[in-house]
């Protein structure tokens, strides 16, 4: 079993009531993973990706070997049949072989490049390990998707959703500013999570700020911000480049800043984001710092996301 991506969750349902039990009780299963190893390997930064799952892992009883492959590996070359006579010291071939040799589940990390799209959606670094490894896979933020991200989105919802005493969910994924070209994985991934939710799900974002229409679908999408808001629950805002005008800012648009008076404009709704998040950019601090904010909460739900995911891959084996 692999996790690759949100479709890899056969029943959302079930997976949220899961990590829930394992939040309750995180060392029940300490046992299951003893003598078997995880294998982290990063080619780009994390803060809570990297330590909420070596905590799952241990939880587990697993022991955990982490990597930074982007300054601490060879570089490593994707494609089949070059002459490697440039940069490219290894073949994914060799090292995801031999890395299957030391660990028993490898997890990546590996960003889109924002350059190109059709190498971004076709997902080198995370495919290459699919096709060579010969252990499970798990994805840590590949260029589409951050499927970690997304179930532990779900959870933090779920745990919320006893406050509205049984009523469907207005739930708004909001594009907010930013300086840098970011990917579009966390929205994606989210987009794709609400998808298998009983909820009235709305995405907005200014024109030419447009996810990939494959991945949207049929989900609403609403290019008023503050008409976007009203009667919403929850607020979850990311910022994304460019998806037509393939990793370009085109626009860093002030007025489309979480702000109080926005989140006013809601049915009080919580405020989310998965962090790191760029204070009075993207949100201000008044609705970070403030009681709406569920941003915390969201990266404790990181540790339960993981093990579920952790758990379920070391049942298959
Ligand atoms: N949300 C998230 O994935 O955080 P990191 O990039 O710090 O891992």
């Amino acid at each position: 079993m692999n996790y690759m991506s949100v479709k890899d969750i056969d029943s959302i349902d079930t997976w949220v009531n899961e990590a829930r039990i394992i939040k309750k009780h995180p060392l029940e299963h300490k046992k299951l993973g003893a003598d078997k190893t995880i294998g982290l390997l990063f080619f780009n930064p994390s803060l809570r990706t990297r330590l909420s799952t070596q905590k799952a892992a241990q939880n587990l009883g697993m022991n955990t070997m982490v990597m930074n492959f982007d300054k601490e590996g060879w570089a490593l070359e994707f494609e089949d049949g070059t002459r490697m006579d440039q940069g490219k010291s290894e073949h994914i071939k060799e090292a995801a072989q031999v890395i299957s040799q030391f660990c028993d589940i490898i997890a990546i990390r590996a960003f889109a490049g924002l350059q190109d799209k059709e190498a971004d959606k076709a997902e080198l670094v995370l495919n290459g390990f699919k096709k060579y490894a010969t252990v499970p896979i798990v994805n840590m933020e590949s260029s589409v998707g951050h499927p970690l991200q997304a179930l532990a989105d779900a959870i933090t919802l779920d745990e919320q959703l006893v406050a509205l005493q049984g009523r469907k969910p207005k739930v708004v994924l909001s594009w907010a500013p930013h300086p840098k070209a970011l990917p579009h994985a966390v929205a994606n991934s989210f987009v794709e999570m609400m998808q298998k939710q009983d909820a009235d799900f709305v995405i907005t974002h200014p024109e030419g700020y447009d996810l990939d229409p494959e991945i949207v679908g049929k989900s609403t999408v609403e290019y008023d911000q503050k008409k976007a808001f009203k009667e919403a629950d929850f607020i979850y805002t990311k910022n994304w480049s460019s998806f037509e005008n393939y990793g370009q800012v085109v626009s860093q648009d002030g007025s489309w800043t979480i702000d109080q008076e926005k989140m006013d404009l809601t049915n009080n709704a919580k405020f989310m984001h998965c962090l790191p998040v760029r204070r009075n950019v993207v949100v201000t601090d008044e609705v970070l710092d403030g009681g709406q904010s569920l941003v915390i909460e969201q990266a404790n739900n990181r540790t339960y996301a993981a093990q579920t995911v952790l758990k379920k891959i070391l049942d298959n084996m």
